[in-house]
């Protein structure tokens, strides 16, 4: 809807919860889901008047889906692909999938949910059909596809598209790739995708962000981090500045904490042991990153 009226209408025909979205880009804050109508009604009317600047000139008005999220990095040259391993992302602020979105609050890779058969239904109704109809309509894509996808009752079904790898997906999905990226990239732009070795590991990962609290509304900047020199895994700086020779945080999403172990219970445990021994004010942080999942292979 761009237009409040017919927005503020179509809402009464819709069942809770409303999920609204600023058509242009966010930064991956421009969901929310409300339980209400008459906030929903408030909501669209504060973001078709800028509450996301621009992006929310224009709101889209979704079917809410319920299921498990899984996000897929397909390579391809146009013609060949290789599906990388599938991440999962945990989207909302707060423990147990409560709060508001955002751009990703921790990742594991590989997605539990993500069954043999869901991969092939993925693959038969989602990734062909993709590049085929990209070649079809004569813009063959090349590079790396990203599908945000729900597992829902009714089948995988698309969430969102995007032509980048994800974050935090890429900090649990390239870790576990054993072949050389830029050699694989190379070749997704010059058609040789199908000769080229892509190997995996068999273990598993977990990435937690560390935010700064309030994120993803305000929050303050210029905490200095502690992070020990030598730590055993990945750390992943973003939202950070240099003053001085200290690194300061400048940012939501500060930093990305990953560890891969042989099973993903270990990786949980890893990531959650380093994330102990980084610290800075003000740190936040969801103390439940792939601890369903978990549940899940136990079943
Ligand atoms: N983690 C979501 C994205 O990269 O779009």
């Amino acid at each position: 809807a761009a237009n409040l009226e017919e927005g503020l209408q179509y809402l009464t025909t819709q069942k809770a919860p409303y999920v609204l979205k600023a058509d242009g880009l966010a930064a991956g804050k421009g969901v929310l889901i409300i339980d209400s109508l008459e906030e929903a009604q408030n909501e669209l009317k504060d973001m078709l008047s800028g509450k996301f600047g621009s992006a929310s000139a224009k709101v889209v008005i979704e079917t809410f889906l319920k299921g498990i999220e899984v996000s897929m990095f397909v390579l391809t040259d146009g013609e060949h692909y290789v599906v990388l391993p599938e991440a999962k992302d945990y989207k909302r602020i707060g423990d147990g999938d409560t709060g508001l979105n955002t751009g990703g609050m921790g990742t594991i890779a590989p997605n539990p949910y993500y069954t043999k058969a869901v991969a092939e239904e993925c693959m038969e109704k989602i990734f062909l059909p993709t590049i085929d109809a990209m070649n079809k309509e004569g813009r063959t894509f090349k590079g790396c596809l990203y599908f945000g996808l729900m597992l829902t009752p009714n089948g995988p079904k698309v969430i969102e598209y995007n032509c980048r790898f994800g974050d935090p997906e890429t900090q649990v999905v390239l870790p576990l790739l054993e072949s050389d990226l830029l050699t694989i990239m190379k070749a997704t732009t010059n058609g040789t995708l199908a000769e080229t070795e892509v190997k995996f590991s068999e273990k598993s990962a977990c990435c937690v962000i560390m935010a700064s609290k309030g994120y993803p509304v305000s929050y303050d900047k210029g905490f200095e981090m502690n992070i020990p020199e030598e730590i055993d895994g990945n750390v992943y700086v973003a939202g950070a500045s240099l003053k001085d020779g200290k690194l300061l945080t400048n940012g939501g999403r500060v930093l990305g904490v990953t560890a891969v172990e042989d099973n993903l219970k270990d990786a949980v445990k890893a990531s959650y042991a380093l994330v102990d021994k980084i610290s800075f004010d003000n740190a936040f942080y969801r103390n439940d990153i792939g601890a369903k999942a978990l549940a899940v292979l136990k079943d």
